[in-house]
C-alpha cells in the first residue's frame, strides 16, 4: 500500500503533506505516516501540515470504528504534533471536521483558507469529540462557543473560527503558501494544552442543556459532550482528556452511535443502484408545474441551488399566489438572519413564471406537482410531452399514483419517473427516486445526480400504491387506528410514539396533513383489501362532519384560533367507543409498550415484504427513508436497524402473536422477516441479491 504521507523542505519548513482520498480521513496509514514524518524534522524551524485533494482531514475514518484500534491513535499521533519540539501550522482548506479539526488544534497555529470551513459532527454519529476536542476548543474559544460546536454539529466559517480564536489567520491566497510564510514568521510554540482552563459559564452550560433536550431529544451524545466541555473548567488538560476518553468509549461502544454511523453509509450507498453506470445528463434549467405548497417548495429547493426554474400553473391566479408565497418566505429566511438580502433577492429571482407549456421548451428537466388525481396527472404529461425538449426528464412528484400509468401518457416513457418530494420541499431532506419499468438509466442517473446538486439524499424506489414511505405507513396508521378504537386515547398513543423518538404521534400528524387527504385516498382503493376501514372509521365520521385536521381548526383534536397545540377532545373518545360498540370490540387499557409494539412492528413487517418483492433495493435504503422523510429517530437508525436491535426472532415472534390475534389478515410475516430471522441475518444489511 502506498504511503499517504510525503515530505518535502520549503526552506528550513518542513512541510508534511497527506493524500488519502476522497477527504483524508485519519485512517492508520495516515496516522502512522504523520507520526513518522514528525520523527524527521531536524534542524527544520517549523512543521507544516497540510492535505492534499478537496480538503483537510474530514475527521477519524468512520469504517475503522468497531474494529480493533491500531496505533498510534488519533490521540497518540495529536500527542505527537505538540511534543514536536518546533511550532506546527496546520494549512486548513475545504472542511476540517471532528478528528480532523482535533488534529489541528493539536497544532500551534491554524492557517484557513478563506473558504475553509471546521466544525464537530461528531453528535450526528451519535458521539463527541474524543481526542481533545472537548478539552482544547474550550481553551481557545471559552465554553460557549466550544459547546455550541460540540452540541450542534454545525460547521462554522473560517471568518467565524477566526472570531473565536481557532484561526490564527486567513489566507486570501494559496493556503500552503500562506501557511509555509506564516511558519517562517513563528519561533515558539504555542501548544494549546498549555493555555489556561477556560471560565465557567452557567448560563451556556444550562441554554445548551436545554438545546440537547430538545432539539436532540434522547440522544446521549449532545448531552454527555456538555458534560466534556465542562470538565475543562476544572481539570487539567491530562485528567479532562481521561474524562473526554471514558465518556466518549461509553458512547462508541453503545447503540446509539452504531445506529447513526450506519445510517451515515447507508445515506451514501442510497445514491449507488447495482448495474446502473451511466454518466448522469447535465441539469442546467428546470421547470415545475403547479405553484402549490408542493410545486413552491420543489421551485425553492431548484433555486437555493443555485439552478433557475421555471414555474407554470394552469389557474394564473395560483401562479401568483404561488409567487407570493415563495417570496414571503425568502423574505421571512432573510428577515431571520438567514440569508442576506441580496441572496434572497438573488433566489427569488431565478424563479421564473411561465403562462403556458411552452415555456418548458429549453428545460432539461419538469417536475408536475399537481393535484393527486391520475386524470390530472396524465393530462399534464401529455402537454409536457409535446412541449419538452425530446431529451428533457420528466418527473412526477406523485405520492401514490402509479408511475407506470402516468408514463404510458407520453410518447417516450424512458425519460419519466417519479420524484416524490416531502413538505416542505425546500427543506426536507429525503427524494423518494420512483424507477418506473421502463424509466431509462440515464434518466435514473440523472435524477440521482440532480437530489445530490440540491442536498437531498435520494432514495430509489420501484412502483407500488404509496412506494417506500407511505405505504409502509398504511400499516403504522392502521394500527393506531385500531387502538384508539381498542381504547387508548388519540393522547396516549401520540405520547407513546413521541416517547418511543417521532417527532410527533400518529393523531396529531393526522391532523396536521388533513383528515381529507387520508380519506380520498382510501376511496381510490378497496376496503378490506388495501384498507381496513375498522382502522379509519372515526376519522371518516371526523371528515364527514368536515372536521379534517388543523386546517379546519378541529380534527382528532381540537385547535383554539391560530394554535397548533392539540387540544383532546371527548367527543372524538365517544366516538370510538361507538365504533368499538357497534363492531363488537370491548375496549381496555392499553400500555405505551403495547402502542409502539404494535405501530413500529406493523412499519417493519411492511418494510420486509416490500423488500421481498423488490419495491427498494436495500433494507438500509428504508431507514434512509424514514429518518430523513418521515422523523424517525436517527439514533434508532431508521425501522429496519431498530428491528434488528430487537432481534429478528423476537419480531417474527411478536408478529406471530399479532397473526393469531383479531386482525390477523394485516400481519401475515413477510418470508423475508422469516427466512432472515432464520438465517440469523439482519434486515438493515439486507441487499437485494
Ligand atoms: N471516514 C470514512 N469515510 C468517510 C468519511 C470519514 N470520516 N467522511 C466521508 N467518507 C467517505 C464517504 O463514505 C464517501 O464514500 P463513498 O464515496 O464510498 O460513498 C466519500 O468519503 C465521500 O463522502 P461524501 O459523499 O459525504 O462527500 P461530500 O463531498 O458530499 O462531503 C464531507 C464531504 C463534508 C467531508 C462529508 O463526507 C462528511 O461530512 N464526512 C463526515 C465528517 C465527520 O463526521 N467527521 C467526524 C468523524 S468522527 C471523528 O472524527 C471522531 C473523533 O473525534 C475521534
Amino acid at each position: 500500500m502506498t504511503n499517504p504521507v510525503s515530505c518535502h523542505r520549503d526552506g528550513g519548513v518542513l512541510v508534511i503533506s497527506v493524500d488519502n482520498p476522497p477527504v483524508n480521513a485519519l485512517s492508520h496509514a495516515v496516522r502512522n505516516g504523520v507520526c513518522d514524518a514528525l520523527g524527521t524534522v531536524g534542524d527544520s524551524s517549523a512543521v507544516v501540515l497540510a492535505c492534499a485533494g478537496r480538503t483537510f482531514f474530514a475527521g477519524a475514518d468512520i469504517s475503522e470504528f468497531g474494529k480493533p484500534p491500531m496505533a498510534p491513535s488519533l490521540p497518540d499521533m495529536i500527542a505527537a504534533l505538540e511534543d514536536c519540539p518546533v511550532p506546527v501550522v496546520a494549512a486548513i482548506h475545504g472542511t476540517a471536521l471532528g478528528g480532523g479539526m482535533e488534529t489541528a488544534l493539536g497544532c500551534d497555529f491554524r492557517v484557513f483558507d478563506a473558504k475553509a470551513r471546521c466544525g464537530f459532527p461528531e453528535v450526528d454519529l451519535g458521539i463527541f469529540p474524543g481526542a481533545g476536542g472537548t478539552q482544547r476548543t474550550p481553551r481557545l474559544t471559552g465554553l460557549d462557543p466550544a459547546m455550541e460546536m460540540c452540541v450542534t454539529g454545525k460547521p462554522i466559517d473560517a471568518k467565524k473560527a477566526a472570531k473565536i480564536g481557532l484561526a490564527d489567520s486567513i489566507a486570501t491566497e494559496d493556503v500552503l503558501a500562506s501557511a509555509i510564510e506564516f511558519a517562517r514568521s513563528v519561533s515558539n510554540k504555542r501548544r494549546v494544552r498549555d493555555m489556561d482552563n477556560p471560565e465557567a459559564d452557567e448560563a451556556a452550560s444550562e441554554s445548551w442543556r436545554k438545546f440537547a433536550m430538545t432539539r436532540r431529544r434522547g440522544e446521549h451524545a449532545p448531552l454527555l459532550a456538555i458534560e466534556a466541555v465542562e470538565a475543562s473548567i476544572t481539570l487539567d488538560v491530562d485528567a479532562g482528556l481521561d474524562k473526554e476518553r471514558d465518556l466518549f468509549i461509553g458512547l462508541i461502544t453503545g447503540q446509539q452511535s452504531a445506529a447513526m454511523r450506519q445510517l451515515f453509509f447507508a445515506e451514501r450507498m442510497a445514491a449507488k443502484v447495482n448495474g446502473l453506470d451511466t454518466t448522469p445528463k447535465p441539469v442546467k434549467s428546470v421547470g415545475v408545474v403547479g405553484s402549490g405548497t408542493m410545486g413552491g417548495g420543489i421551485a425553492m429547493a431548484f433555486a437555493n441551488a443555485g439552478v433557475p426554474v421555471t414555474l407554470f400553473d394552469a389557474n394564473a391566479e395560483a401562479l401568483k399566489n404561488g409567487l407570493a408565497r415563495i417570496a414571503k418566505l425568502y423574505a421571512d429566511s432573510a428577515a431571520k438572519g438567514r440569508m442576506s438580502e441580496a441572496d434572497r433577492d438573488a433566489r427569488i429571482a431565478r424563479i421564473t413564471p411561465a403562462s403556458g407549456y411552452d415555456g418548458f421548451a429549453d428545460s432539461d428537466l419538469v417536475i408536475e406537482a399537481v393535484f393527486e388525481r391520475m386524470g390530472v396527472k396524465k393530462a399534464v404529461f401529455a402537454e409536457l410531452d409535446a412541449a419538452c425538449r425530446p431529451d428533457a426528464i420528466l418527473g412526477t412528484n406523485t405520492s401514490y399514483l402509479d408511475v407506470d400509468e402516468i408514463a404510458a401518457s407520453t410518447r417516450e416513457p424512458s425519460r419519466v419517473l417519479g420524484m416524490h418530494f416531502f413538505s416542505p420541499a425546500n427543506v426536507m431532506h429525503l427524494l423518494e427516486i420512483v424507477r418506473g419499468a421502463k424509466t431509462s438509466g440515464d434518466t435514473l442517473a440523472t435524477a440521482l445526480a440532480v437530489s445530490k446538486a440540491i442536498k437531498k439524499v435520494g432514495v430509489v424506489s420501484g412502483v407500488c400504491h404509496g412506494f417506500i414511505g407511505n405505504r409502509m405507513l398504511k400499516g403504522y396508521g392502521r394500527e393506531a387506528g385500531l387502538l384508539m378504537i381498542e381504547g387508548a386515547s388519540p393522547e396516549a398513543i401520540d405520547a407513546a410514539l413521541y416517547e418511543f423518538g417521532m417527532p410527533m404521534g400518529p393523531m396529531a400528524m393526522a391532523d396536521m396533513a388533513g383528515l381529507d387527504i387520508g380519506y380520498d385516498n382510501r376511496k381510490s382503493l378497496v376496503a378490506g383489501e388495501d384498507f381496513e376501514p375498522l382502522a379509519s372509521a372515526v376519522q371518516d365520521k371526523l371528515v364527514e362532519m368536515g372536521r379534517k385536521g388543523q386546517k379546519t381548526g378541529a380534527g382528532i383534536y381540537k385547535y383554539e384560533a391560530g394554535s397548533r397545540v392539540p387540544i383532546p377532545d371527548p367527543d372524538v373518545d365517544a366516538m370510538a367507543e361507538a365504533v368499538a360498540k357497534e363492531y363488537g370490540i370491548t375496549r381496555r387499557e392499553i400500555g405505551a409498550d403495547e402502542i409502539v409494539e404494535r405501530c413500529m412492528l406493523a412499519l417493519v413487517n411492511e418494510g420486509a415484504l416490500l423488500l421481498g418483492e423488490g419495491i427498494a433495493q436495500r433494507g438500509s435504503d428504508i431507514d434512509v427513508v424514514y429518518a430523513n422523510g418521515y422523523g424517525f429517530p436517527r439514533w434508532r437508525g431508521g425501522p429496519m436497524c431498530y428491528a434488528d436491535s430487537l432481534g429478528l426472532d423476537h419480531v417474527l415472534e411478536r408478529v406471530r402473536a399479532y397473526a393469531a390475534g383479531p386482525h390477523s389478515k394485516w400481519w401475515t410475516p413477510a418470508p423475508l422477516l422469516a427466512q432472515l430471522a432464520s438465517e440469523g441475518g439482519r434486515l438493515s444489511g439486507w441487499s437485494k441479491p
